[in-house]
């Protein structure tokens, strides 16, 4: 066996060492856990993601859709984008991905989670410590006096060009766009939250976009340990103690049996 074939055969250690492993390294660090979550947690609730075969941005070109240039551009197209994806998230159940992540705050499992998701649904399946590093698409802020408004889950707006109720400017989705930073308060709970931490559950994310990826990448060559949660190969994995090459759902249901 050549030295290449070692390290490619590094991640390959036989699935259920994987799940011992991990069950492990969850249960020995009750508290000090969190997840960091990208769209692929939500890809089996009918969520589309972005990179991938069926993802967004195969479809769709962000710079049209998803940068503040876009929506000086064109606001109509921008929010026809956005109002497509609300009704889709809105008729999407948490999975039991989302459901047993929520579990295991109310156990005291996990710290919280960091997403990078808008889709709400975290929340929805009863998380309660989830920081939204992309914001939510469920929350509109004024592009001319700067007035958030939360909508609710499911809330779509009607108006082709929402305005906002105090000063009558136009409204935009308060989520993160190319060529924007991001919410500083939300970057200080996340970076928080990983301090915090010793073990990152790190699921559905292909660990690409930055600065969201950086906090996984920080954590790891902290020492901290990542298990990484997804069926493919990310440029996470080689930084990774643990790999479960598998869907979140599918995942997690074996880890709920095996923490309990
Ligand atoms: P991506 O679409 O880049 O990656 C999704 C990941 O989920 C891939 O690595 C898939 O292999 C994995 N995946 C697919 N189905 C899965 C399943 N059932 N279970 C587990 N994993 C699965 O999505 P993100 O990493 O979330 O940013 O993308 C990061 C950011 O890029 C998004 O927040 C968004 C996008 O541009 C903004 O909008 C600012």
């Amino acid at each position: 066996m050549g030295e290449s074939e070692v390290y490619e055969d590094f991640h390959d250690i036989p699935e259920n060492d994987a799940y011992e492993e991990a069950s492990k390294l969850i249960k020995n660090h009750k508290g000090k856990v969190i997840a960091f979550t990208g769209s692929g947690i939500s890809a089996e609730a009918g969520i589309p993601t972005f990179r991938g075969k069926d993802g967004l941005w195969n479809k769709y070109k962000p710079e049209e859709l998803a940068t503040p240039e876009a929506f000086r551009r064109d606001p109509r197209k921008v929010w026809e984008w956005y109002k497509w994806r609300m009704k889709k998230i809105a008729k999407a159940e948490p999975t039991l991905a989302h459901k047993v992540l929520a579990k295991w705050e109310e156990r005291g499992i996990i710290l919280g989670i960091v997403t990078q998701n808008v889709d709400g649904l975290h929340q929805r399946a009863g998380s309660k410590e989830v920081v939204e590093l992309h914001g939510s698409i469920w929350r509109v802020r004024c592009t001319r006096c700067g007035k958030e408004y939360n909508l609710g889950f499911g809330n779509v707006p009607e108006e082709d060009l929402p305005k906002c109720k105090e000063c009558g400017g136009l409204l935009r989705p308060a989520v993160v766009w190319f060529h924007e930073p991001l919410p500083a308060r939300n970057w200080m709970m996340a970076e928080s939250l990983f301090n915090e931490a010793e073990v990152i559950l790190v699921v559905g994310t292909s660990g690409l976009v930055y600065p969201a990826a950086s906090l996984p990448v920080n954590a790891a060559v902290q020492g901290k340990a990542l298990i990484e949660i997804n069926p493919e190969d990310t440029p996470l994995t080689s930084l990774s103690r643990v790999k479960i090459k598998a869907k979140a759902s599918e995942a997690f249901k074996k880890l709920e049996e095996m923490v309990s």
